[in-house]
């Protein structure tokens, strides 16, 4: 309990509502969230235009994916989208990451680095990952693009996974808790016979690319931190066909891919929690 991040309230500063109501909470042993997660409304406000970016960038990556393309061009779509617009793309630079998108296709889990020798190619699966930041606010979200002739088996993988982020996002009500999220993510891919995977989870966004909290797509329901309204983070459960299990290339450092080498899926959304519910940030 003692190393545990609490809510408090700032000397001199009156506490609101929301204040009271989290450190009852708190008192009451549930694990609540910081006061530093809540966003202002300004802030959302603002996390909004960049989602607007951002979904335009994946629209303009729709309007032009085709059979035989290489995810290089992908990339150079990403680039000029968002640069024209004012905005400038999160994975950038990020950490080493050389490319301005990430573009993981068939058994590359996430994080696959855009190339000039990487063509698409009939029947894969790709995903595209796309992070915006404008006016110093961060956006994310990513889909599935389906080439060609896809395989059944891969296309209900497909399916299943964007089912498992709406099912999650509709799990999610102010003072439940993440692992509602979690559960009905799990419950629903592994009903499919599908896998989760464990070692990437969705996380807090906005001011940073990556805030807390980490928000696992597996739990249970009741468990884990409290949902406030005013939190912003990413759902993005990673979805695979064999074994939940993932290395990471030792060549490029970054490219993440299924131990089984079985195909992997992944949608994401950027959400508020409103008084509601969830909130698509990046519609
Ligand atoms: N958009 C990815 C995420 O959901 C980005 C990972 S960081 C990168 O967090 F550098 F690998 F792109
Ligand atoms: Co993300």
């Amino acid at each position: 309990m003692s190393n545990r991040k609490r809510w408090i309230v700032p000397a001199g500063v009156t506490p609101t509502e929301l204040d009271e109501k989290m450190l009852f909470y708190q008192e009451h042993g549930h694990l609540v969230p910081t006061r530093e997660m809540i966003k202002t409304p300004e802030q959302i406000e603002g996390i909004r235009m960049s989602g607007v970016i951002n979904t335009g960038v994946l629209d303009a990556v729709a309007a032009e994916i085709h059979e035989g393309m290489t995810t290089a061009e992908i990339d150079r779509i990403v680039y000029e989208y968002t640069m024209d617009h004012g905005a400038t793309p999160a994975t950038l630079n990020y950490e080493g990451f050389p490319k301005s998108v990430c573009t993981s296709i068939n058994e590359v889990v996430c994080h696959g680095i855009p190339s000039e020798d990487e063509y698409l190619e009939d029947g894969d699966i790709v995903n595209v990952d796309v992070s915006t930041i404008f006016h110093g606010y961060y956006s994310d979200a990513s889909r599935m693009f389906m080439i060609g002739n896809v395989k059944p088996k891969i296309k209900k993988l497909v399916e299943v996974t964007k089912e498992c982020l709406n099912l999650g996002a509709a799990a999610a009500h102010p003072f439940g808790h993440l692992g509602d999220i979690g559960h009905a993510i799990q419950t629903h891919a592994e009903k499919n016979r599908f896998s989760v995977v464990r070692d990437f989870a969705g996380h807090g966004v906005g001011l940073e690319f990556h805030e807390d909290p980490i928000v696992d797509h597996y739990g249970q329901r009741g468990r884990g931190m409290m949902i406030v309204p005013g939190m912003v983070f990413t759902i993005e459960p990673m979805i695979n066909m064999g074994v939940p299990d993932v290395f990471i290339d030792e060549e490029d450092g970054w490219t993440v891919v299924t131990e089984d080498e079985k195909p992997s899926a992944q949608w994401e959304h950027t959400f508020v929690v409103t008084d509601n519910g969830l909130e698509i940030l990046t519609y």
